[in-house]
């Protein structure tokens, strides 16, 4: 198999350069109208996103705040896992995204800092909310929420360790192969967020807090998951084919 490895901040899944976006064609007016639309539905999405990821995750804190201090175990898993999860990890995601905001006028070498900083931090708040509410209980995986935050949880932590092996894939080429660092890394990181998202989704659904919300208002907060989730995951999935289609043309 032909091993082909990235030099540092040559291997961005996206269209940049080290010193900013790659020129679509804006400026030199070589942009297909075709092009233009693309970006502008891309960038439509992507805000789109960002206010359902707002909207859904402000809730989900008053909730866990409504009883006010001190906090139940529950009320603190909630905030680590929600913030972790579904505000940070979900950022962490977007920010290379090229139609993305806030990172896309970046650096890559900034936009790659953001990345791991934003995943490991989520990572890590969600990481400690999940062992937080697994200590507090006497039984485990006995709920659709559990068994889904179970597998939400292994592939964190894959993800977490195949992020750093990717990070470095140049560095440590010799021991791990880069290319398969990082197809796996963005295969972990999307199931990791995917299962979160239906974890989430399981944990609203729970009785008390339809009492609490009105059931109307989880189910619009459940197709805003669904549809946040989908938008977070498109980019990373096409990334995921194009390298694995890549590492295959390499091998034969
Ligand atoms: C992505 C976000 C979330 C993750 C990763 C997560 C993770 C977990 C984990 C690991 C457990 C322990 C499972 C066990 O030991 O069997 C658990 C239990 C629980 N979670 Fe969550 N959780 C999340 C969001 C929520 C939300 C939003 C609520 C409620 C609003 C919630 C309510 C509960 C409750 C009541 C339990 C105990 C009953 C059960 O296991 O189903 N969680 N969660």
């Amino acid at each position: 198999m032909t091993s082909h490895v990235d030099k540092p901040n040559q291997s961005d899944p996206e269209a940049f350069t080290s010193t900013g976006p790659v020129d679509n064609g804006a400026k030199t007016g070589k942009q297909s109208e075709g092009d233009y639309r693309l970006q502008i539905f891309q960038s439509s999405l992507n805000a789109l996103a960002h206010i359902l990821i707002g909207a859904t995750v402000m809730p989900c804190l008053l909730y866990a705040l409504r009883n006010g201090v001190p906090l139940t175990a529950t009320s603190v898993h909630i905030i680590l896992c929600v913030i972790g999860h579904h505000l940070l990890m979900a950022e962490a995601i977007l920010s290379l995204s090229p139609a993305n905001g806030w990172s896309s006028r970046l650096r890559l070498v900034d936009k790659r800092r953001a990345h791991w900083i934003l995943m490991t931090t989520g990572s890590g708040m969600a990481i400690a909310g999940s062992f937080y509410k697994i200590l507090d209980k006497p039984v485990h995986w006995n709920t659709l929420h559990g068994q889904f935050a179970l597998v939400a949880l292994v592939f964190t932590v894959a993800s977490l360790f195949n992020g750093l092996t990717s990070h470095y894939a140049y560095e440590w080429r010799v021991v791990f192969n880069a290319n398969l660092s990082k197809i796996t890394h963005i295969c972990f990181g999307v199931l990791a967020y995917t299962m979160s998202s239906v974890c989430l989704i399981y944990g609203l659904d729970k009785q008390g807090v339809r009492n609490w919300a009105t059931s109307p208002v989880i189910d619009a907060l459940i197709a805003a998951i669904v549809i946040y989730t989908a938008i977070c995951i498109i980019n990373p999935t096409i990334s995921f084919y194009r390298k694995s289609k890549l590492v295959v043309k390499n091998s034969l």
